[in-house]
Parts: structure tokens; sequence; C-alpha cells
């Protein structure tokens, strides 16, 4: 082999060396650059005859030729590979199944209070909603529950600072509802006429210190309330055997109302169900306390206990949608876990 060829040979070992374009323009010089090697081999032309001077320089051309192709081929393949590279690093696997942006829903127990609302709505009932945070007043006192009694430690308390509470059941709703439909309607009440009757459910969070399989520290309750000149025992019997039938759309649903106490109510009564068909049929469960609620507590609404009569009942949602739903673990509401959570979408 001759010079020229071992030279153009070396040029294209070096070029297939170069892994980038820097790399690339390096061996460049080597061969073509003012110092390169075929360069040299030019200025070393000077000293021969015209003559060999044609011959030789002809084939240093074609040997510049052959290098600079073999280069222009190099930068070629390195803008190349580096495409791919890229085309590879940005790669979209168009076959992977498409993010999904899952369809979230309602919880449970907000399908349950929902439910509660629209039934009691349909009956004449308005909402209402309070401060989780509540003062002694309005959990405890205004509801004929004064500091020393015994009732007080039925409820676990949450204290907070600055004399507050995390409220231990719905019942200051009770009050506190009272109160602003009295406001309302106080030119009626002074003037001796008749206030619209009170109609109301309050559902919301309540917080005791419990924690088991049934009994959370944070749980639900709705409160009920209706008050008039003409309200008995009755009516509640009537409304709330209707809501348990419609809520578990169960028409042979037994309701038992037992005896029991409330300090802010008088009578109290503690309501069970009874489904007659399904896993559950024939047990008493209980679903609610109720009772007629006690003139103190009339009297704390701001109204006369001679005139005003009404029932209360306090349920717990958490309970109902537990039974509905045939859930055996209250915690399953409040641990978050999406695969028990999207069975009830
Ligand atoms: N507040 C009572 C409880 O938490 C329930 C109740 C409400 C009872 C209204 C009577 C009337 O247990």
């Amino acid at each position: 082999m001759n010079e020229l060829d071992s030279l153009i040979d070396g040029a294209r070992i070096a070029f297939a060396q170069a892994q980038t374009p820097s790399d690339l323009e390096n061996a460049k010089a080597q061969f073509l650059g003012k110092s390169g090697r075929l360069t040299e081999l030019m200025k070393g032309m000077g000293a021969l005859s015209v003559e060999d001077k044609k011959t030789r320089g002809a084939s240093i051309n074609l040997a510049k030729q052959a290098i600079e192709s073999a280069l222009a081929g190099r930068r070629q393949e390195l803008v190349e590979t580096e495409l791919q590279l890229q085309l590879k690093s940005e790669a979209l696997d168009v076959s992977l199944p498409g993010r999904q942006r899952g369809l979230g829903g309602l919880h449970p127990v907000s399908l349950t209070l929902e439910r509660i609302e629209g039934i009691f709505g349909s009956m004449g009932f308005d909402v209402a909603e309070g401060p989780e945070i509540e003062t002694d007043w309005f959990n405890f006192t205004a509801l004929n529950t004064p500091e020393d009694h015994p009732a007080r430690s039925m409820h676990d308390t949450f204290y907070v600072e600055g004399g507050y509470l995390l409220r231990t059941h719905t019942s200051p709703m009770q009050i506190r509802h009272a109160v602003q439909h009295v406001k309302k309607h106080r030119a009626i009440i002074d003037a001796g006429g008749t206030m619209p009757e009170i109609r109301v459910i309050a559902p919301g969070r309540t917080y005791r210190v419990d924690s088991d399989a049934t009994h959370s520290p944070m749980f639900h309750q709705c409160e009920g309330l209706w008050v008039g000149e003409n309200v008995s025992f009755k009516d509640l019997k009537v409304v709330f055997t209707d809501f348990c039938r419609t809520f578990f759309e169960s028409d042979d649903l037994v309701l038992r109302f037992r005896p029991s106490f409330f300090p802010f109510t008088e009578p109290s009564a503690e309501i069970d169900i009874q489904f007659q068909r399904g896993p559950l049929s024939g047990r008493w469960l209980e679903v609610a306390g109720s009772g007629q609620v006690h003139p103190n507590v009339i009297r704390n609404m701001g109204l006369d206990p001679e005139k005003y009569i009404g029932f209360a009942f306090g349920m717990g949602p958490d309970r109902l949608t537990m039974l509905r739903y045939d859930v055996n673990d209250l915690r399953l509401f409040f641990d978050g876990d999406i695969r028990f959570l999207s069975q009830f979408q």
C-alpha cells in the first residue's frame, strides 16, 4: 500500500473513532489542518520537477477528496446518531395505557347525609349547620345539662383551649337554630301570635374520646328538631318511621321506642329498628336517641314551654351507612383506602 492510501486509511480510522462532532473536528485537523499530514505532503512538492508535480499533485488531490468525503460521511453519521439518541430519549410509548384521571365520588357517609337531607327535605325540614368547636353553654348547659350533672360524664369530651370543646353531639344545634328562628319571628311571638314551626335537621361531625370497631373519635350525627304548638310524640313516631322505611327502602321495617334518658328530653326514647328480611333480619338495632324537648330547653330557645312543645332526635349516619351497605368496621370509613371507597361510586 502506498503512502497516500495508508494516509486515507488512517484518516478513515481516525474519523470512525470520533464519537462526537468535536472529536471529529480534532481528527480532521490532524489530516486537513494547516499543519495536518496532507498539508505537509503538499508542502513537500516544491522540490519536484514540473512533470512529477503534476502527477503527484493529482494523486494528492484524489487523496484529499477521499479524506474529505470520509469526513463528510462520518459527520452525517454522527448527526444521525445524535438524532437517534434524542428520539430515543424523548420517545413516547403510545402503546402504554393512558394516564387515567380517576372519576371522584362522594364518600359513603356523604351519600348517607345527602339521602337523609333529601328524605327530611321532602317532609319539610330545613337543613342547618353549626360549629364543631362549641361552647359549654350550647353543648351542655343550654341542653339542661348543668356542670355537675352526671350526664356530662357520659361524654368523654375533647376540651380545647379557651373554654371551648369539640361538640360531643349535634344537639347544640337545637338551641342555635331555635334561637335564630325565634329572633327572626320575634315580632309575631311578642304580639302573641304563633310563630312558624321549627322543623330542621342538623347533620355534621361530632367528637368523643372513643375508638374501636364501632366507635371513632370523630363521627357523624344528624340532629332533628320539630317544635310547634301541637307537636307530639306521635309525630315523632310517624316521621321517624317514615324516614327509616324510606332510607332503607323497606316498607315492613319495624321500629321500637325504648324508654331511655337524656337530660334535654322528657320523656326520652332510644329508637331501634328491625329488618324483616336480609342478613340482619330479626335483630334490634339502635339507630337514634330521641324524646320530647325538655321544658327547660324550650325556655333556653327563648320560647314559652306552656305554649311550645316538640320532639328531637339524634341519629348516627355512620351507623346507618354501615347497616345500609353491610360494613362491619366503622374505621374503614375513615382510613381513606381507595379500594374500599371506590366500591360506593
Ligand atoms: N344527643 C344525643 C346523643 O348524642 C341524642 C339525642 C338527640 C337524644 C336528641 C335525644 C334528642 O346521644
